[in-house]
């Protein structure tokens, strides 16, 4: 529910200007101190959802991740819990400019409401998000677009609305074709990342380990089922799926050139490659789930990296059916 919270000019650019916030506790509750990743990769999904329905609608937007946090949260008048992340700004298109300028302003009035008397949060993550402040270059993004093949023949709100994680995956025999695989990957491409993965049943292509960059190369051969479970905090549906990713960020890459809010990029730009993925999954008749839960420094090992960090998981191929969406 839209609810209006201040009349007038609060001298951003675009026709529309969305800002993303989060409330980290509320992840924490579930998640701990690893709760503000969760943010971070939610922000990159909400981004990209965002991003790819301007464009069905024929507008650009650009995402905006260095401001000010104290100031943008002050002139938004957020309680102090509440986070700006990134700014949308959305321009062009059908959407109607205003044509009258506001008379009157008046600042955002009133008191948030509080979510709950119980606030659970671990003294980690204002740490961590403070020290991911810093701006350094600024980080701006341009959209990205579904081609017609992308989406199968389908609308992008179709794709978009019938888009859901997989609770599980059918093992046994299935197999996506090595058509699908590259039109999967072709949507994974961000500056800060690598995408490793797990083969486990590619028609045409050998079990292994892969790093995608402008080519697939093997690293190593043999089943990953299990090993691409296991990195996964033990889920199944990481060894079920017909592929496994995971997303390497160059972290100290992004540290050098954005300061410490370069965390912050590399997480988004995942969370969008994600967002990516269930939708390509989805338009190619297949799903995706993304996997935040698994164990960084096994997954570094078996990777062998030597610089990077690994950010998020997926897993993507034919679903079990999930009674919960039956009609
Ligand atoms: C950042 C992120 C991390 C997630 N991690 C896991 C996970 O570790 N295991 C899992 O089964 N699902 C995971 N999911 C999938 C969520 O459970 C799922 O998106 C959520 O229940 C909403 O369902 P929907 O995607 O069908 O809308 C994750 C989703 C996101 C966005």
């Amino acid at each position: 529910m839209a609810e209006q919270r201040a009349i007038g000019d609060f001298r951003f650019e675009g026709s529309l200007v969305m800002i993303l916030t989060t409330i980290a506790w509320r992840e924490a509750w579930k998640y701990r101190e690893r709760g503000y990743r969760y943010c971070l990769l939610d922000v990159g999904h909400a981004w990209q959802a965002v991003a790819l329905a301007a464009r069905a609608m024929g507008c650009r937007c650009t995402a905006i991740g260095s401001f000010d946090d104290g100031a943008l949260g002050a002139r938004l008048g957020l309680a102090g819990d509440e986070w700006p992340m990134l700014i949308l700004k959305i321009e062009g298109g059908s959407i109607p400019l205003g044509t009258t300028a506001p008379t009157a302003s008046t600042l955002p009035a009133g008191v948030p409401n509080s979510l709950s008397a119980h606030v659970l949060m671990p003294d980690l993550i204002p740490e961590i998000h403070a020290a991911t402040c810093e701006n350094r270059e600024p980080w701006e993004r341009p959209d990205s677009a579904f081609t017609d093949t992308e989406l199968g023949g389908r609308t992008f709100g179709n794709v978009a609305r019938s888009r859901r994680s997989a609770l599980d995956f059918i093992g046994g025999d299935v197999e996506i074709s090595m058509a699908q695989l590259l039109a999967l990957l072709s949507v994974t491409r961000e500056p800060l990342l690598t995408i490793y993965i797990y083969v486990h049943r590619v028609s045409g292509l050998e079990p292994g380990l892969y790093r995608y960059a402008e080519a697939l190369e093997r690293l190593k051969s043999g089943d990953q089922r299990v090993v691409a479970a296991g990195l996964s905090l033990g889920q199944n549906l990481a060894g079920n799926a017909c592929i496994a990713l995971s997303m390497v960020a160059n972290v100290e890459g992004a540290a050098a050139r954005y300061g410490g809010r370069g965390y912050r990029y590399a997480h988004m730009e995942a969370g969008a490659v994600g967002h990516r993925l269930y939708l390509a999954a989805e338009a190619l008749g297949l799903r995706a789930t993304g996997i935040g839960a698994f164990f960084d420094d096994r997954v570094h090992e078996y990777l062998d990296l030597e610089t990077g960090q690994v950010v998020y998981h997926f897993a993507i191929g034919y679903p079990v059916p999930d009674p919960r969406l039956e009609p």
